[in-house]
């Protein structure tokens, strides 16, 4: 190759350079095929010959040209990614893009924990069949219990209710016949209460162990095990109270000890209670109208009120603020999106934003 072609090519700058060279060269145009067609007028031998330097060049250039041509993108490449560098370690920069809504916050908390527990999730409708709000669970027709939750039905439809409880996906669950169970089920229930610490919506998660040997201990150490994890506190002042539920025998409600005072409302013993949950053994009619057989099997269930956890563990005093949509309200206590609560790092560490 002569000089003047070898240092056009080392000359080359950029990717379009060298392109622009090779069709000077190389193209139909370029001096290589210029060369080519002279190749026709020479003799048989000289043709040859000459032919032969000619490939021989053709190849060198092509070679020269496409290393340069590589050198020059990778080149490129680099620059672009040096130009386009991000710093990760930069502080990110808070975007107005809402607020985590408190009981959305407790929620996944209460799903971390309960998932690190072992329990699966479960669904079931909000629209429920009086079978499985309240037949199922050993609430027939005029049972007096029916009157502990005060029911929103369906106008025009027979039977038809908004769910009162998350208690009918322990229904649903056991009558896929999947056994062992151990499952929690989060959702929205409706009824008709209004005061501080009720709202015709709102939320609870539902909890169902059912195997051959579970019994009342299991359950007290879930719920007490539960509760220190929920609130990050070594001992959580708890009780147990005996109680009535049709679905379980027997039956409990646990409060939580806590304090009202000067607007200001927190976890504290001796002083007064909160009631957090229902619970108990579940009964034996329940595992019957769910088809299992309560000889061989028996099991427990426990039903939150994330509210009221919610209230207690970020210290709001009034429920029905958690509905009202008063934006003041949300960005005093809400989450930022980016802090997903979990078991590993901590569940409200970077949350409660102020
Ligand atoms: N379903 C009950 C309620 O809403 C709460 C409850 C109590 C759920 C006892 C349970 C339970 O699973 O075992 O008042």
């Amino acid at each position: 190759m002569d000089k003047e072609i070898s240092d056009k090519i080392l000359k080359a700058v950029t990717v379009q350079d060298i392109e622009q060279i090779r069709v000077e060269i190389l193209g139909k145009k370029g001096f290589i095929t210029e060369k080519m067609k002279g190749l026709g007028a020479l003799s048989p031998e000289e043709r040859k010959l000459e032919g032969q330097k000619l490939n021989l060049l053709k190849t060198e250039i092509e070679e020269a040209i496409s290393s340069k041509k590589q050198e020059l993108e990778l080149k490129a490449i680099n620059e672009k990614l040096e130009s386009e560098k991000v710093d990760i370690t930069l502080p990110i920069r808070q975007r107005n893009v809402g607020r985590i809504h408190p009981v959305s916050q407790t929620m996944e908390e209460m799903i971390s924990i309960l998932g690190s527990f072992g329990f699966a999730l479960a669904e079931g409708p909000d629209i429920e069949d009086d079978f499985h709000n309240f037949q199922a669970l050993n609430i027939p027709e005029s049972h007096p219990a029916r009157q502990m939750q005060a029911t929103f039905f369906i106008e025009g439809e027979e039977g038809v209710v908004l769910r009162t409880h998350t208690s009918p996906v322990q229904v649903r669950t056991m009558e896929k016949g999947e056994l062992p169970i151990k499952i929690i089920a989060p959702g929205r229930v409706y009824r008709c209460d209004w005061d501080m610490t009720h709202t015709p919506l709102f939320h609870q998660i539902e909890g169902l162990v059912i195997d051959k040997k579970t019994n009342m201990g299991d359950l007290k150490g879930c719920l007490i095990e539960f509760v220190k994890k929920f609130f990050e506190m070594d001992e959580v002042p708890v009780r147990f109270r005996p109680s009535f539920f049709p679905f379980t025998e027997p039956s409990a409600e646990m409060d939580i000890g806590c304090s009202r005072e000067n607007g200001e409302f927190k976890i504290e013993a001796n002083k007064g209670w909160m009631e957090v949950l229902g619970c108990g053994m579940v009964h034996p009619n329940v595992l019957k109208n769910s088809g299992i057989d309560p000889e061989e099997y028996q099991g427990f269930a426990f039903g939150f009120g994330i509210d009221r956890f919610a209230m207690l563990k970020y210290g709001i005093p009034d429920l029905r603020d958690f509905f009202e949509g008063d934006i003041r309200w949300i960005k005093h206590y809400g989450f930022l999106p980016l802090d997903v609560p979990n078991v590993a790092t901590g569940l409200s560490l970077n949350g409660g934003v102020k």
